[in-house]
C-alpha cells in the first residue's frame, strides 16, 4: 500500500516533502510509510532527507483531562449554580486529584469562592485546557502560551518526531522489481534477464547460539594456566564426600575444634561413616593428637575412631591435599608440585559474600629444607601473574600449618588491601605420621575461586554469580577473559 503509494506519486511529482503530511493525505500509517522509505532507499528507488520537528504528545494525565474534561471545570460543575456546597462535601463528589487540582485551579481562576462553603462566583466557565489538549492530541497548531503552562502542569511532553522528504532515487521504478537473491540453478539459467540483488559485505551475521562459559569457568581456567606454567600438577579432587579423617583428622585438626561442629560442616546421613582407612597411619594420627612425637607434645585427649570414620561434605581442598601427601610418603621421596580447583561446603549463614559451597584454590609444594621465605616467594610469583604484585602478609592460625599467613593484595580499583588467601608451611605433626622424611617441607596456600572473579567481573552479591537468581544474559555478554584483579 504504502509502497505503492509513494513510487506512484513519485512518478508524476518531483517529490514528497514530508512522509507524515504524505501519510495523512493518503491515510496511511507514518510507522508503515517510514519502513517502506527505508527499504526503498536500501534499493536506491528513492533518495531521502532527514526531517527532525519538535512535537508535543499527552501525557497519561493530559488524556485523562482531554477525555474527561480539566479537574477545575470538573470541579466548577460540581458546585451548585446557586447557593453553596460544603467543601467536604464537594470532596466527596470527585476524585482525590481532581479534587485537589481543581480546588488550586479554580481559586487561581478566580471562577470560586473558596473557604468551609464553596460557591461559583460566575456562571459560565469554558474548558480552554481540554480544548488544547484535544489540539493538540490532533497535531493541529496552538499558541506559545497555552503549550508553556500545560507543560508546567506535566500534561504534555516534548518529542521529537521523524520523519522524511523524497526524491527519485538512480534506480527509480513506478513499480518495484522483484530481485533474485539467491545462486539457484534456475537463477544462473537465465541470469541475463535477471537483477541480482547486491551484496551486502557490511551485514553483521545472525549471533550463534552456543554455549557460554560461566565466570567462575573461565576464572578457574586463568588459575590452572598460572599453575601449569609455574609446573604444578592437577590433584584428583573427585570426591566430595570425604571422612571426617582426610578432612581433618589428618591435618591434626583436634576432634573438639568448633569447625568440626555440625553447625559448621555438612556431616552425611548415608552412607554415614567411612569403610577404610589405612591403619598403621591411623594408629600413628591418633598417637600424635593424644600424646605428639615427633617433638611434639599433642594435644591431649582420647583421640576416638568414631569420630575420625563420619562422612562429610569436604570442607576444604586441603584434605584432597593430605591425601596426596600421603600417598607421596609411600613411595620413595620425589618433590612435587600440586595444585587443585574445585568445590568445598560449609554449614554458613547465606548473605551478599557467602554461600553453603564454593570454590577454593589450592597449591602445595613439597620438597627437602623449604623455608617461609620460599613461600613468599611463590605467593609472589604466583599473584603478580594475576596482576596482583602488591602483597602483605599477616600471622594467622592453622591447626595444620606453622607458621601461617593471611594474604593482602592492594587493590588499585577499591584503593584498599583486600585479604585474598590463607597459607602457611604444614606441621611436622601431620607430615612426620605420614612417613614423608624429616627434612621434608610442605609449603601451601588456599584461596576462593568467586572472590577474585567477583573482582574481576565487578559482582557484588555472588548469588548474581552463582545459584538460581544468575542472569544468563550477563553470562552471555562477559568478556572471555580479564586479567588484573
Ligand atoms: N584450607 C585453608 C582454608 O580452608 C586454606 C589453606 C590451604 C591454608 C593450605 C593453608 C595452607 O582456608
Amino acid at each position: 500500500m504504502a509502497e505503492e503509494a509513494i513510487l506512484r506519486f513519485l512518478q508524476n511529482n518531483e517529490q514528497i516533502t514530508d512522509s507524515g503530511h504524505f501519510a495523512a493525505e493518503f491515510n496511511l500509517d507514518h510507522n508503515e510509510v517510514v519502513n517502506v522509505i527505508k527499504s526503498l532507499h536500501g534499493f536506491r528507488y528513492i533518495d531521502v532527507q532527514d526531517l527532525k520537528k519538535e512535537t508535543w504528545v499527552l501525557t497519561d494525565e493530559g488524556k485523562k483531562y482531554a477525555a474527561e474534561g480539566s479537574p477545575e471545570v470538573q470541579l466548577f460543575l460540581a458546585v451548585p449554580e446557586e447557593g453553596s456546597i460544603s467543601k467536604d462535601e464537594l470532596q466527596k463528589k470527585l476524585a482525590p486529584s481532581v479534587f485537589k487540582i481543581g480546588c488550586s485551579q479554580a481559586g487561581k481562576n478566580k471562577w470560586v469562592e473558596m473557604g468551609k462553603q464553596v460557591s461559583r462566583k460566575i456562571q459560565h466557565v469554558e474548558d480552554k485546557v481540554k480544548g488544547q489538549l484535544l489540539q493538540i492530541q490532533e497535531g493541529k497548531d496552538f499558541d506559545r502560551d497555552s503549550i508553556s503552562s500545560l507543560k508546567a502542569r506535566k500534561l504534555i511532553v516534548p518529542q521529537i518526531w521523524k520523519g522524511y522528504s523524497i526524491t527519485k532515487g538512480p534506480n527509480y521504478a513506478p513499480e518495484r522489481k522483484k530481485v533474485a537473491t539467491d545462486l539457484t540453478r534456475e537463477n544462473l539459467q537465465n541470469w541475463k534477464e535477471l537483477e541480482f540483488k547486491e551484496y551486502n559485505f557490511n551485514a553483521k551475521g545472525a549471533p550463534l547460539e552456543a554455549g557460554h562459559l560461566h565466570a567462575l569457568l573461565k576464572v578457574r581456567k586463568q588459575f590452572k594456566d598460572i599453575f601449569v606454567q609455574m609446573g604444578f600438577e592437577e590433584m584428583p579432587t573427585n570426591n566430595f564426600v570425604e571422612s571426617s579423617f582426610w578432612n581433618f583428622d589428618a591435618l591434626f585438626q583436634p576432634q573438639q575444634h568448633p569447625a568440626r561442629d555440625s553447625h559448621d560442616t555438612f556431616f552425611l546421613k548415608a552412607p554415614s561413616t567411612t569403610r577404610t582407612l589405612p591403619e598403621d597411619y591411623v594408629d600413628r594420627v591418633k598417637c600424635v593428637h593424644e600424646s605428639g612425637g615427633y617433638g611434639s607434645r599433642g594435644y591431649n585427649y582420647d583421640w576416638k575412631r568414631e569420630e575420625a570414620n563420619k562422612n562429610l561434605l569436604r570442607t576444604h581442598t586441603t584434605a584432597v591435599s593430605s591425601r596426596m601427601l600421603y600417598a607421596l610418603a609411600q613411595k620413595p621421596f620425589v618433590p612435587k608440585k600440586y595444585f587443585s580447583i574445585d568445590r568445598v561446603f560449609r554449614n554458613e549463614a547465606v548473605d551478599r559474600t557467602h554461600l553453603a559451597e564454593f570454590h577454593q584454590i589450592e597449591g602445595l609444594i613439597c620438597d627437602r629444607g623449604l623455608t617461609l621465605g620460599d613461600l613468599i616467594g611463590v605467593l609472589k610469583d604466583f599473584f603478580s601473574r594475576l596482576g596482583m604484585s602488591k602483597l602483605r602478609f599477616k600471622p594467622a592460625y592453622n591447626p595444620y600449618t606453622e607458621p601461617s599467613m593471611e594474604i593482602f593484595s592492594y587493590h588499585e580499583g577499591l584503593g584498599k588491601w583486600v585479604e585474598i588467601g590463607n597459607s602457611g608451611m604444614f606441621r611436622p605433626e601431620m607430615l612426620l605420621p605420614m612417613g614423608l622424611p624429616e627434612d621434608v617441607r610442605v609449603i601451601a596456600w588456599g584461596l576462593s575461586l568467586e572472590r577474585p572473579t567477583m573482582i574481576l567481573y565487578g559482582i557484588d552479591n555472588i548469588r548474581d554469580l552463582f545459584g538460581h537468581k544468575v542472569d544468563l544474559d550477563l553470562i552471555k555478554r562477559n568478556p572471555i577473559c580479564r586479567i588484573g584483579i
